[in-house]
C-alpha cells in the first residue's frame, strides 16, 4: 500500500485487541508491512486478515512475548518474510493490581516480566539485524533510520497507588528508552517512548457482567477499571474524557514517520492533558 511508511516493515506485540491493534492498523493503512502478535491466536490472526481485506500486508507471529525464544521468532518473522526490520512497537501487557502488602511475588514479576524484560529481549534480539543493515547502509552513503516506540504509562511517569509492579515497570521502559536511544544512535534507530493516561479499552473499562479477564499461563486475571474510579478519572482529564485507541495509535504513529527522525530518546505523555 503506498504512504508514508510505504514498505517499511513494523513488529507490533499485543496488537490483537486495544490500542496495539489500532497501531498495526494504522501503519498498514501507511504502507507498513505488519507482524502482528497477541498472546491468542483468534485475535492475532484477526488483526492480520483485517489488513490483508483492507489491501495491507500482514502476517500473524502470536504467541507471549515474556516466554523463552518468543524475542527471536518475532525479530525473525519480518526479516524471513520480507526481509527488513524498520520499526519496532512494543505494546504487548495488561494490569494485575494490588496494594503493597496484598501484592506477591509472582504478580510483580509478571508485570516486570511483560512490560519490561520482554522489549528488552524483542530490542536484544533485533540488534544483530539492525547493526549489520546499518553498517551496509552508511557503506552506501544512505542514512535509513528505524523507530522503536516503546509503550509507557502516566502510572510509570507519576506513579499510582496500588499499581507498585505496574508503574516501576512503566518507569523502566523509560530508563531502557533512553539507554537505547545512546546505544543505538550510531545505527540511526530513534527510540522513543509514549506514555498513555486514560485509553478506552478493556484494561480500563468499567468491568460488566462481572469483568474482562486475561488468561495468563492457565491463570484467570480480572482486568478493567470499577465505575466510580473511571468516572473520578474522567473529570480530572482537561480534554473530557478518555481516549480512543485511534488516538493513542495516532502518537505511535508521530515517533515512526520521517519528520520525526531527529527525536529520540523522548516519553510523549499522551493523556488528554492529565499529569
Ligand atoms: N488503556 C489504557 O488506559 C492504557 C494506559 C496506559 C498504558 N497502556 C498500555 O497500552 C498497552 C496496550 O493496552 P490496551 O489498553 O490496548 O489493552 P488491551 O487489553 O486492550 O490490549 C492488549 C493486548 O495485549 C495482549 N497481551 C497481553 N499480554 C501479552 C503477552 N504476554 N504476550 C502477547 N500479547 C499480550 C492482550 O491479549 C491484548 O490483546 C499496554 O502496554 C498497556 O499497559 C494502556
Amino acid at each position: 500500500m503506498a504512504g508514508t511508511l510505504e514498505g517499511k516493515v513494523a513488529l507490533v506485540s499485543g496488537s490483537g485487541r486495544g490500542i496495539g491493534r489500532q497501531i498495526a492498523l494504522k501503519l498498514a493503512s501507511e504502507g507498513a508491512r505488519v507482524v502482528v502478535n497477541d498472546l491468542d491466536d483468534a485475535p492475532g490472526n484477526e488483526t492480520a486478515a483485517e489488513i490483508k481485506a483492507m489491501g495491507g500486508e500482514a502476517i500473524a507471529c502470536n504467541g507471549d512475548v515474556t516466554k523463552e525464544g518468543f524475542a527471536e521468532r518475532f525479530v525473525a518473522a519480518g526479516i524471513d518474510s520480507w526481509g527488513g526490520l524498520d520499526i519496532i512497537v512494543n505494546n504487548a501487557g495488561y494490569t494485575w493490581d494490588n496494594v503493597i502488602q496484598k501484592m506477591t511475588d509472582e504478580q510483580w514479576y509478571a508485570i516486570l516480566d511483560v512490560h519490561l524484560t520482554a522489549p528488552f529481549r524483542i530490542m536484544r534480539a533485533a540488534q544483530r539485524f539492525i547493526r549489520e543493515a546499518a553498517r551496509r547502509e552508511a557503506e552506501e552513503g544512505r542514512e535509513v533510520f528505524r523507530k522503536v516506540v516503546n509503550i509507557s504509562s502516566t502510572s510509570g511517569v507519576f506513579g499510582n497507588a496500588g499499581q507498585a509492579n505496574y508503574s516501576t515497570a512503566k518507569a523502566g521502559i523509560q530508563g531502557l528508552t533512553r539507554a537505547m536511544a545512546k546505544e543505538w544512535g550510531r545505527y540511526k534507530v530513534n527510540v522513543n517512548a509514549v506514555a498513555f493516561g486514560l485509553i478506552m479499552t478493556r484494561l480500563t473499562e468499567a468491568p460488566a457482567h462481572g469483568g474482562a479477564s486475561i488468561d495468563i499461563s492457565g491463570r484467570e486475571i480480572p482486568v478493567g477499571v470499577r465505575p466510580e474510579v473511571l468516572q473520578t478519572a474522567e473529570k480530572m482529564i482537561p480534554l473530557g474524557r478518555g481516549g480512543r485507541p485511534e488516538e493513542a495509535a495516532g502518537s505511535v504513529y508521530l515517533f515512526c514517520i520521517p519528520e520525526s527522525n531527529y527525536v529520540t530518546g523522548q516519553t510523549l505523555v499522551v493523556s488528554g492533558g492529565r499529569p
